[in-house]
């Protein structure tokens, strides 16, 4: 068996965990909104069409914010479709994902389906095809209180309190020649300061996120962000960079190393935010906005390398058979190592809440998402699920320094130990919660906790995701194949954990 010890001391922070870091996404995409949150007729929709099972697993997740209408729909969407008269809005071709938009679903039951759900939403703006003045219109929509045209349409149409819209993206991925109305960055640059000063204009209290650069294969990757925040610094509050991870056929250890890669990119644009910080004498604090982040095994289309992906535009990554309405695209299912994956980037979000303050898995309903839902029928949670919802549940609090001492494993971003823990103090439940992913393939890892300061630690709970089937899945007739495990912790010696081979593990301590 290997042994590794891990230690934490009280008074060695890493950082503050926001909540904003368990949030998550939600397009017009596929089957996201329609069928997924909104399908009027379905028996457990209420008298708005919304999905009241859904908002059960909404509330469940525990899920702070959800960024809409997109992803790369909202450089394609003119919100103006999408208001009034359900019988008046427009059916659109949506470039983005070749599907035929009906508009019935817009942004102000977006905002009512926001509410009953508990969670803030963050809207983006189309700054592709969209206007400046089309995004000032839009928060003028959504927070002016009311005396303007489109504040008292607002009221017209039903909501004559504001939805004080906090958090607004200045568009989304416009690096990307996929992006429609793809910019250059000096364009992109002009085009996101004249969009954000119009928007803190009409409402001087919003916070805005700007593109910063998501794919490391474009030529602009990290020089976008140099170059956009020399000028957009002082104007917005966050930079927003995209994360997917990929099984694709790099092999089970470097699939499983996929937190290393999520830590390597959130480093770059944190590191990139320093060096204009710092040439520039700026003194604010700018935190990163991961707005999209998962696991996404492209599952719809058969892909061998990440390389196949360079040459596709959006829609051919797709099954979609073009101008369908809501058709079933880009609906992962997931496995259990999917789900091991997706608690090691969890870990890698945790680690560094010093410089992310809002992450979203994307997406959150049947695209790429921990929620699967059945058109006129069921609901299951993906194994995906399970991971995302222990670390809403239990990653609050501080991020703690962890020192390791460890036996290594050789992958392709070299060697690391071969376990990756995260360790959380929630001083006000009084309890250390330390999320390890095991990536010893073969063994079990005797994991030892030394905790110092904390006083006396006592292993109260600890909950692993493991399996010797690491392809099983869950589905809507066996929804609890994959599942977290409680263990039986009454045998546990002291602060040594058994982690079981290829484990993501949960372990709450109390401080007595
Ligand atoms: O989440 C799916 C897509 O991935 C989004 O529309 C886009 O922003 C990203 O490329």
């Amino acid at each position: 068996m290997k042994k590794v010890t891990c230690f934490s001391d009280k008074h060695y922070t890493l950082g503050r965990i926001d909540d904003k870091l368990y949030s998550s996404f939600t397009e017009h995409l596929g089957r996201s909104i329609y069928s997924g949150i909104y399908e009027p007729g379905h028996p457990c929709s209420d008298e708005d069409g919304y999905r009241k099972d859904v908002i059960e697993l909404v509330k469940e997740l525990n899920v702070p914010v959800i960024r809409y209408p997109g992803g790369n729909f909202v450089s394609c969407y003119d919100w103006h479709d999408g208001i009034g008269p359900k019988e008046n809005r427009p059916k659109r071709m949506d470039y983005a994902w070749a599907s035929i938009e009906t508009n019935e679903f817009g942004i102000d039951e977006f905002c009512r389906w926001a509410k009953k759900a508990g969670v803030e939403p963050m809207i983006a703006v189309n700054l592709g095809t969209g206007s400046i003045k089309d995004a000032g219109d839009l928060v003028e929509y959504c927070n002016h209180p009311g005396g303007t045209y489109w504040s008292d349409l607002r009221a017209k149409n039903g909501s004559p309190e504001p939805y004080h819209i906090k958090y607004w993206c200045l568009g989304n991925e416009m690096e990307g020649s996929w992006q429609a109305g793809h910019l250059s960055v000096e364009d992109y640059t002009k085009k996101a300061l004249e969009a954000a000063k119009i928007m803190k204009w009409v409402d001087p209290s919003i916070k805005l996120v700007a593109c910063g650069s998501s794919y490391d294969m474009l030529p602009t990757y990290m020089e976008w962000d140099r170059v956009m925040l020399t000028d957009l610094y002082k104007q917005v509050d966050y930079i927003s960079t995209h994360n997917y991870t990929m099984n694709a056929g790099q092999g089970l250890t470097n699939y499983l190393a996929s937190y290393k890669q999520l830590d390597n990119h959130i480093k770059n644009s944190a590191r990139v935010i320093e060096y204009v910080k710092g040439k520039n004498h700026f003194t604010k604090e700018l935190k990163i906005c991961l707005d999209e982040w998962n696991v996404w095994n492209f599952q719809d289309i058969k892909l061998n390398s990440l390389e196949d992906l360079k040459e596709l535009t959006t829609f051919e990554m797709t099954s979609a058979k073009k101008w369908e309405i809501a058709p079933g695209i880009l609906e992962e299912k997931y496995s259990l190592l999917d789900a091991i994956v997706v608690g090691g980037l969890g870990i890698t979000l945790l680690n560094n809440a010093d410089t992310v303050e809002i992450a979203c898995l994307a997406q959150l309903i049947n695209v790429i998402a921990p929620i699967t839902t059945v058109r006129n029928g069921g609901i299951y949670k993906q194994t995906i699920y399970h991971p995302f919802h222990m670390l809403s549940k239990y990653g609050h609090g501080l991020t703690m320094k962890a020192v390791l001492n460890a036996p290594v494993y050789t992958c392709e971003f070299g060697e690391l130990p071969i376990v990756e823990p995260a360790v959380v103090y929630n001083e006000e439940a009084g309890e250390v919660r330390v999320f390890v992913l095991n990536c010893s393939q073969k063994e079990e890892v005797s994991f030892e906790l030394i905790l110092q300061g904390y006083g006396e630690t006592k292993v109260k709970e600890h909950y692993t995701l493991a399996g010797d089937n690491l392809e099983v899945r869950n589905t809507l007739k066996n929804p609890e194949n994959v599942t977290m495990k409680r263990q039986d912790v009454s045998g546990y010696s002291g602060t040594v954990v058994p982690l079981p081979r290829l484990s993501w593990n949960v372990i709450v301590l109390e401080c007595v």
